[in-house]
């Protein structure tokens, strides 16, 4: 798959994305650090844009241990050649020390940015953050979608 769509593309311009700890529709393997690491270390010959790793943080939507520590990323790091996204259960501080430890380049955020449409501003100002509404994801229509509010603190331009 990744060599069909380089081939057309470019590794540049794809990026591929690995949860090394989902249990997804039943999947798991007996050996996961084997296989994830033959995976990253088989990627490399493409020249992706990134390899994006769902950290061991989170469980379908339930967070596994908040703080445990970067398993995905930290591994990864030391056979993958290219720029690493790490995500799942990532607060402001938690995202600001996988970065600085040098595991990740970069942290991507799901449900806060669902809940925060303005949460970069917010991240960048440590302002507080919107709880998000489960039952309102998948939902179909605005609800949960495209009616959050944006922080009283931070001014809409018109
Ligand atoms: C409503 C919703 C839809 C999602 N859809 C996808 C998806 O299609 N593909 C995917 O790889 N991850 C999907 N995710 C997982 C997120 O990309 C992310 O990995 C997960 O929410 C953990 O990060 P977070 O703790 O910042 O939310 C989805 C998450 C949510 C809440």
């Amino acid at each position: 798959m990744t060599e069909a769509v380089t081939s057309v593309w470019g590794g540049e311009r794809v990026g591929v994305r690995l949860g090394p700890s989902g249990t997804f529709g039943s999947m798991s393997d007996s050996n996961p650090d084997a296989l994830f690491g033959h995976a990253a270390a088989r990627l490399n010959r493409f020249g992706l844009a990134y390899l994006h790793l769902i950290e061991p943080r989170i469980d379908g939507s339930k967070l596994r241990a908040d703080g445990l520590p970067p398993v995905a990323a930290h591994q990864l790091r030391r056979v993958f050649k290219g720029p690493i996204i790490a995500a799942g259960g990532f607060e402001r501080d938690s995202a600001e020390a996988i970065v600085e430890s040098g595991d990740a380049d970069l942290v991507a955020f799901g449900r806060h940015f669902a809940a925060n449409p303005d949460l970069v501003e917010r991240l960048r100002r440590n302002l507080t953050l919107s709880p998000h509404d489960r039952d309102t994801f998948y939902g179909g229509d605005e609800r949960g979608y495209t009616d959050y509010p944006c922080h009283d603190d931070l001014a809409q331009v018109a």
